[in-house]
């Protein structure tokens, strides 16, 4: 693997993977490029950030000129791109921003790849390889039954995942064009640690903590397939080495629940943590308008994954929400900063934005 790029590696998932990394293989370098958005935050590597196969780049993705010069200067042989805006909601008030970072950021990077690889049609490009994450969101919506494969066709529909795609599209395209080594992954909703407030489960934590209301669009009926970070991570490593090139991925938790079910149980939990009788939590349950274009249900069949490479989840849900409970109700100050932007201000003073 040699130098590792991961973008987005100060976000959600991404602080993770980098985590993951960092510790399990230090004989190689760990780079981790982010434009620190509101979304990143280097709180979430503090207990990595010293070591001497780890370095943090500040820098934005849609600048191609920075993109390229940044792989003539490290040469990579690896990138793993989680780098993206991932918020539905606020794609729906600012698809543009959608299209920048998350089409035109990932064509940059695979241009940039391309170049510095010498990848053509006519020649196989050797340990090499282009890691995109995607989302089971490019394939759209379910009924009652069945599950997203990987040969469902895409059929997006909020301008986040038409992003999303789109980008999937053009790894593809880099691929069959131009050689490039590319792998494909498509996971469902994850939950954990230093997930931002602004998703589901993390903005339940933390109104239930500070006895605010609990938005739950429509009526809560709609599904998804809830896999824990951790095990996302793992999904990657095991792709990232053993995975085929030219090939897709789905990850899933074969953990389907409705909003509704996810949010009493989580209510549940909440209740015995902050010793609160039975039934209090549920109380701030609010039903609020529902989500424009609001895909119905998400479920993943992960079987290539697990025949293939052997992953599996690790974890009960019930087991890993409580975990992820635990998580946040120990770690206050990140919320605290997270919440108040505060870590944001740092940021703009520390670092310069490339
Ligand atoms: P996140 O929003 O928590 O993190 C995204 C990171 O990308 C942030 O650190 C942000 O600063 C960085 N970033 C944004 N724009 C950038 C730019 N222009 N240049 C450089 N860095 C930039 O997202 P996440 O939930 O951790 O998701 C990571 C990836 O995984 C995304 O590609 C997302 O589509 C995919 N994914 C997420 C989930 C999920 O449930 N969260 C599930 C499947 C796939
Ligand atoms: O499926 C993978 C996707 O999961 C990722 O690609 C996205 O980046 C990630 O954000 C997530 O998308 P969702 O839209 O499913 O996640 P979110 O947490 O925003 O919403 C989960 C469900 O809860 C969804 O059905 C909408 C609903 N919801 C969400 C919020 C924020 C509410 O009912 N109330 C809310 O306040």
């Amino acid at each position: 693997m040699g130098k590792i790029l991961i973008t987005g590696g100060a976000g959600f998932i991404g602080s993770h993977v980098v985590r993951l990394f960092v510790n399990k293989y230090e004989q190689h370098h760990i780079y981790n490029l982010d434009k620190l958005t509101y979304a990143g935050n280097l709180e979430n590597l503090k207990d990595i950030q010293e070591k001497h196969n780890y370095t943090f780049i500040r820098g934005d993705i849609t600048n191609k000129d920075f993109i390229d010069e940044l792989f003539e200067t490290y040469k990579f042989d690896s990138v793993i791109h989680l780098a993206a805006e991932s918020h539905v909601d606020r794609s729906i008030s600012n698809p543009l921003e959608f299209v920048y970072t998350n089409v035109i950021g990932t064509v940059n990077l695979l241009n940039a790849a391309k170049t510095i690889w010498g990848c053509s049609k006519d020649k196989v490009t050797e340990n090499k390889i282009f890691y995109h994450v995607s989302t089971d969101e490019v394939y759209g919506t379910l009924g009652d039954t069945g599950l997203f494969t990987e040969e469902t066709a895409y059929d997006p529909h909020s301008p986040y995942s038409a992003s999303k795609a789109s980008s999937d599209h053009f790894v593809r395209a880099y691929h069959d064009t131009y050689n490039l080594p590319c792998v494909i992954s498509n996971c469902s909703n994850n939950y954990g640690p230093n997930h931002f407030p602004e998703k589901l489960i993390p903005l339940c934590i933390y109104n239930i903590k500070n006895n605010k209301p609990l938005p739950i669009y429509g009526k809560g009926e709609n599904v998804r397939d809830w896999l824990f970070v951790e095990d996302h991570a793992r999904a990657i490593d095991a792709i990232l080495h053993s995975g085929k090139i030219g090939s897709t991925y789905n990850i899933g938790g074969h953990n389907e629940w409705t909003n509704i079910d996810v949010i009493r149980l989580l209510c549940k939990i909440m209740d015995k943590k902050l010793c609160r009788v039975d039934g209090t939590n549920e109380q701030l349950i609010t039903f609020v308008k529902d989500r424009a274009g609001h895909d119905l249900r998400y479920a993943i069949d992960s079987s290539k994954l697990q025949h293939e490479l052997g992953w599996k989840p690790s974890l009960q849900f019930e087991e890993g929400l409580e975990k992820t409970v635990d998580w946040y109700l120990a770690n206050e100050e990140w919320l605290k900063h997270v919440t108040s932007g505060e870590y944001q201000k740092f940021y703009e003073q520390q670092y310069v934005n490339r």
